[in-house]
């Protein structure tokens, strides 16, 4: 067979990858159980009996053996004493933070490790995203200790299987891509690369070159057309926004083409549909889970750190703790608002945090195409039916969008050019589908010249026209 080359797209939320070869492009299909086979949810589950699960099947799993069962938790003393840490009590989650700063507040503890007792299983999403944390050293699952390249390695390993298997041959070299910034701290962006890198290794690819995500999305219109362009790309995904803009000299060739092509500007930023469904279950579903009630003689508020973790759902299992569960009896006792405090409860024990994400995450996507969503969540002590609105929704993610916004300056003035400068905006990124989104750039370049290209699988195609001719 004629050599094949590849791109391989490593998304937040989805992944997908592309062949380019004498014939063209083409893209692989990776879970043949996903609505959209082409691409693959970044998703991995872990049984106890060490069976690794990858893709919609693995948040199938998880929510056929984990969700609506209760999960123990014990706390054990590991029987280290840790000199200095900052902030929350560390767990097996999260590494014995240095004391990088507020070093007023070291003091000596003893670690502590939640043990799940009885858990079928686990499911890690949104791996890109913790990539970044310097601080991350792994976590453990059912004893044994996972560095988040290996965990990502996994999810890896399943594509380069499914390359391997089209191509009938050993593929080791492909082009990456990766967001215009990880962080916007270059430091944490350094680490995420390298940790992507490694992943890579671990999962067979022996020559891994990165390419910026948008500018692949570029060269994947770019390609299509033979005129001088100045294009634009947003790609709006799950854990990023990252914006390009290029100029391309005329021509049919793809190589003349791509040899006459400049990146002039590029930016980022860390807000993408995940921050999206943090905010949507802030303004929604907080207040339903008691978030303004008060409890106790003193009438005093709940604490909102058990908030933030709802919003976290990967760690809602860390509150369900016998301590923590029998506080919450005695505060729904006392609680102006009962009802939501058995709400939480339930919501912490019964394990269904990713449930109710996933909800979120749907209402979100029915906003994409109809005026009004409803968020619908009835589990035992859960009842919740929130309406939501274009507008309201929106108004909740305004902020996010100004960040958003912001790249897309960033990259104009990168590239010295003014609004009228560019022939067309391309669109791509399961985000950019938001209305909000959509309006806030054609009120910036009119309606005409916004070009949405394939939502989930333009920037792996254009990483595979890149692996093979630049
Ligand atoms: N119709 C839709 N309307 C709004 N949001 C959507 C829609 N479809 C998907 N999304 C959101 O898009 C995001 C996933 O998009 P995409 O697959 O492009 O991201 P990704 O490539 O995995 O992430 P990243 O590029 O940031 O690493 C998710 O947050 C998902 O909820
Ligand atoms: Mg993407």
């Amino acid at each position: 067979m004629a050599k094949m080359f590849c791109g391989l797209d490593f998304g937040t939320t989805n992944s997908s990858v592309a062949l380019a070869g004498e014939e063209g492009v083409r893209i692989l299909e990776l879970d043949p159980v996903n609505d959209n086979p082409a691409s693959l949810p970044s998703l991995l589950y872990m049984s106890r009996e060490g069976e690794h699960i990858v893709g919609r099947a693995a948040a199938n799993a998880f929510i056929d053996r984990n969700v609506d069962r209760e999960v123990a938790l014990e706390q054990v003393d590991l029987g280290i004493a840790i000199d200095g840490y900052v902030g929350s009590e560390p767990d097996k989650d999260e590494s014995y933070r240095p004391p990088e700063f507020d070093s007023g507040r070291r003091e000596a503890v003893r670690a502590h490790a939640m043990v799940e007792v009885n858990s079928p299983g686990r499911l890690f999403q949104s791996l890109k995203t913790a990539m970044r944390y310097r601080s991350h050293k792994g976590t453990e699952v059912f004893g044994q200790q996972y560095q988040i390249e290996e965990l990502t390695a996994f999810i890896l390993r399943e594509i380069k299987h499914k390359v391997d298997q089209a191509v009938d041959e050993n593929i080791d070299t492909a082009v990456f891509g990766r967001p215009v910034r990880f962080s916007t701290d270059p430091e944490e962006d350094a680490v995420a690369e390298r940790r992507l890198r490694t992943a890579a290794g671990l999962a067979g690819f022996k020559n891994v070159v990165f390419f910026y995500e948008p500018v692949a999305a570029c060269v994947e219109y770019a390609v299509t057309t033979d005129r001088t362009q100045r294009l634009m790309v947003v790609d709006i995904g799950g854990g990023t926004c990252d914006v390009c803009v290029m100029e391309f000299g005329g021509g049919a060739e793809t190589a003349t083409r791509l040899a006459h092509s400049k990146v002039l500007g590029v930016a980022g930023v860390t807000v993408a549909g995940d921050a999206i469904d943090r905010e949507i279950i802030r303004a929604k579903l907080f207040p339903s889970f008691g978030s303004r009630s008060r409890y106790g003689p003193s009438q005093l508020p709940v604490p909102q750190y058990l908030f933030r973790t709802i919003a976290d759902w990967q760690n809602l299992y860390k509150l369900n703790t016998q301590e923590t569960l029998n506080w919450l009896v005695a505060m729904e006792m006392s609680s102006t608002e009962p009802t939501a405090i058995r709400a939480l409860r339930c919501l912490i024990q019964r394990n269904y945090g990713y449930p109710v994400v996933r909800e979120v995450e749907q209402a979100k996507k029915t906003l994409s195409f109809e005026q009004q969503a409803r968020i619908v969540i009835e589990k035992e002590a859960i009842h919740i039916a929130a309406d939501l609105e274009r507008a309201e929704f929106a108004h909740i993610i305004e902020h996010l969008a100004e960040d958003m916004l912001g790249s897309v300056k960033e990259a104009e003035t990168q590239a010295q050019i003014n609004l009228g400068d560019v022939d067309y905006v391309l669109t791509t990124g399961g985000t950019s589908l938001i209305p909000a989104l959509r309006h806030m750039l054609e009120d910036r370049y009119g309606a005409e010249r916004l070009l949405e290209r394939d939502t989930f699988t333009s920037v792996a195609t254009g990483l595979a026209i890149v692996s093979r001719y630049v």
